[in-house]
């Protein structure tokens, strides 16, 4: 067994998280409190958006958002089947179908044409899943959207800090969810947020991650004697998380730039390479490259010869729509076959010194 000495994932964990934990600790205090509140105001700052809602998980956040758009029993949503099971899993779980949009080939994104063919009576959403850090096709997502008065939905969780067109993620749509799992740019251990652009849909969330019932009224008399309007869910985020999240954001700026520099590194050194494909990306946006997704022609060979050089390098989500459980949304999709067919992630974080990030290409040049 080769030992990985370039992981495609690690955890960043500031010293600082020490004393920022330890205090919340003993606090006597651990449930969602002034720690959640303070990190909301940090993150909602950060991304521009003054609606922001901690949640436990990104999972929690798209749930929300599919539920305040409306998803029920027979409703459809238009997703993409390139991304993490999460995206997807919330929409069956409400009784909805997920609907698969093909990707565009040269960037692995939900296309906005095929998007508009499978609009129907019964569609609630449109999913925009910014693929590992690379902005989706917003401004087409949203005027298809706009034209069917359909809500958008985006799926940032590997885009905490990304750009399009010069604006923060964060704003764009009716709800932006971020993932701050464990793997991801910035982490609270597990956790999310559900950015919301509606008062109203921000003022249900607030309620529905907490069964319903608006915490912040605690201590405010019986929070309990006020009628419960939303289903909702034991889906808040805690003090203790939210105190790793507030140590992690002094750090945010430099995490992503080592992120973004050494992805547009990758695609400078990459580009014309035989049997690679660098995909396209919006120079006007700005990715956080959470990998650095390439097609590569038998990819599963050059996996295997990074591998004996100590690199993990995979695709890093396998599709979704060959699972059983989402055969009632089976369609032919080209395009992603296509994708998944060569689709290759490469480390790109922090951890990726130049020196390592130029061997790994140096390894690519070589052929495999
Ligand atoms: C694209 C995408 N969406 C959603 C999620 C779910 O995030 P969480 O683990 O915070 O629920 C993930 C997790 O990796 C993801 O990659």
């Amino acid at each position: 067994m080769q030992t990985i000495r370039t992981p495609l994932f690690k955890v960043f964990m500031p010293p600082t998280v020490k004393s920022s934990i330890e205090e919340t600790l003993f606090s006597g205090f651990l449930a969602e409190g002034e720690k959640v509140a303070e990190f909301t105001q940090l993150v909602s700052q950060f991304i521009h958006n003054p609606q922001v809602v901690m949640m436990n998980s990104c999972t929690m956040a798209l749930t929300i958002a599919y539920q305040l758009s409306g998803v029920g029993p027979g409703d459809e949503v238009i997703t993409t089947p390139l991304t993490s099971i999460a995206t997807n899993m919330p929409i069956l779980q409400l009784g909805g179908k997920p609907v698969w949009a093909d990707v565009d080939p040269r960037t692995g994104q939900s296309d906005p044409s095929d998007i508009e063919k499978l609009i129907t009576q019964k569609t609630k959403a449109i999913v925009a899943l910014h693929k590992e850090g690379d902005p989706a096709y917003l401004d087409e997502i949203h005027a298809v959207a706009k034209k069917y008065d359909i809500r958008v939905i985006e799926d940032a969780a590997h885009a905490f800090g990304a750009k399009y067109k010069g604006t923060r993620i964060g704003t764009h749509s009716d709800f932006v969810c971020f993932s701050f799992q464990a793997i991801k740019h910035i982490t609270t251990g597990d956790g999310g947020a559900l950015c919301c652009k509606s008062e109203n849909d921000y003022l249900r969330a607030r309620k529905m991650k907490w069964f319903g019932v608006e915490r912040e009224n605690r201590g405010t008399g019986n929070i309990w004697e006020n009628d419960i309007q939303d289903r909702g869910y034991k889906g808040n985020m805690n003090d203790i998380a939210a105190a790793i999240g507030i140590a992690q954001m002094k750090h945010i700026d430099e995490i992503i730039e080592k992120f973004n520099r050494n992805g547009l590194a990758y695609s400078e050194s990459l580009m014309g390479t035989a049997g690679i494909t660098i995909l396209e990306r919006n120079p006007e946006n700005f990715s956080t490259f959470w990998g650095y997704c390439v097609l590569a022609d038998h990819k599963h060979n050059l996996e295997k010869k990074l591998r004996e050089q100590g690199v993990a390098a995979h695709q890093i989500h396998p599709r979704n729509d060959v699972y059983s459980i989402f055969k009632e949304s089976k369609r032919k999709l080209p395009q992603v076959d296509y994708f998944c067919q060569k689709e290759l992630s490469l480390p790109c974080g922090w951890w990726v010194d130049d020196e390592e990030r130029e061997r790994i290409c140096s390894i690519i040049q070589s052929g495999w």
